[in-house]
């Protein structure tokens, strides 16, 4: 069972605004994060839990983590960010988990938008969700699922060619307290640039780890196919796509890469 007092005892003090609660089991620590919010309008918040049943994925897709192995977190918060640059948060949770891992030895890699890809294979991903209020951000839940000490053999055979573990990378457990406190801690830090506007550093800390850039890439967004060279990411955390001398600047899509350049 996950520790959490240990996890409440690390984090640093410049990062008093979050509480973290514990849940044994529940459907969703996003939607848990929500219910809060809404209830009691609860804010720096971070709900944890040890068996999460229903996790919810990016595009509809179900989120599958295993008990007592993965790290399955949400972090609910009042930021004053402006709604144009939501974009940026889960490249900054992104950024907080390359960090984390990078203490550790680990190299991850990230892809645009939010997969924290481990030797090619998904070893997180960040469900962002905001609400927005006169052009502005009223509440943020950032879910974030990492595959810790998981037996990637258990999950469902459509995913487990596809993902992978810290566990099954190195073959040794890990102290999954310590990798959350880490995170958060990094995280806090990350958002006040976005709110101090330094919106440049998260650009530039992202394009460190950023995949593909340069590469011919497809993306499936909303309204078609866009393809065309993986430029790098702009202020607001959008992908930018160049075909034929144009750019398009893309805020929400599945990439997928032909070639790595
Ligand atoms: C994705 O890559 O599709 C995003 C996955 C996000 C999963 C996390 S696990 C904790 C939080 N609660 C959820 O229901 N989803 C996110």
């Amino acid at each position: 069972m996950l520790d959490i007092k240990k996890v409440q005892a690390g984090l640093d003090s410049s990062a008093p605004e979050f509480t973290c609660i514990y849940y044994p089991s529940l459907e969703s620590t996003n939607t848990t994060a929500w219910e809060l919010y809404t209830k009691s309008k609860s804010t720096g918040i971070v709900v944890v839990t040890d068996d999460q049943q229903s996790g919810r994925g990016r595009s509809s897709n179900k989120w599958y983590s295993q008990p007592e192995k993965s790290l399955t977190f949400s972090v609910l918060f009042t930021p004053e960010i402006k709604a144009d640059q939501a974009g940026l948060l889960p490249l900054a949770a992104g950024i907080a988990i390359v960090r984390t891992l990078a203490k550790l030895n680990i190299k991850v890699r990230l892809k645009w938008p939010n997969d924290i890809l481990l030797g090619g294979k998904k070893l997180g991903g960040i469900l962002c969700e905001s609400r927005v209020l006169l052009d502005w951000i009223s509440a943020v839940v950032l879910g974030i699922g990492l595959n810790i000490n998981d037996e990637i053999e258990i999950y469902p055979a459509a995913i487990k060619t596809a993902v992978t573990s810290l566990k099954k990378e190195s073959n040794r457990e890990f102290d999954r307290e310590r990798i959350l406190v880490t995170i958060l801690n990094e995280l806090i830090v990350l958002i006040r640039y976005i709110e101090s506007r330094n919106y440049q550093e998260i650009q530039t800390q992202w394009l460190r780890q950023g995949m593909y850039l340069g590469s011919i890439v497809s993306m499936d967004t909303a309204n078609g196919t866009i393809v065309g060279k993986f430029q790098g990411i702009n202020q607001h955390g959008e992908a930018l796509v160049e075909n034929q001398g144009l750019i398009s600047s893309i805020n929400s899509a599945e990439m997928r890469a032909f070639r790595e350049t």
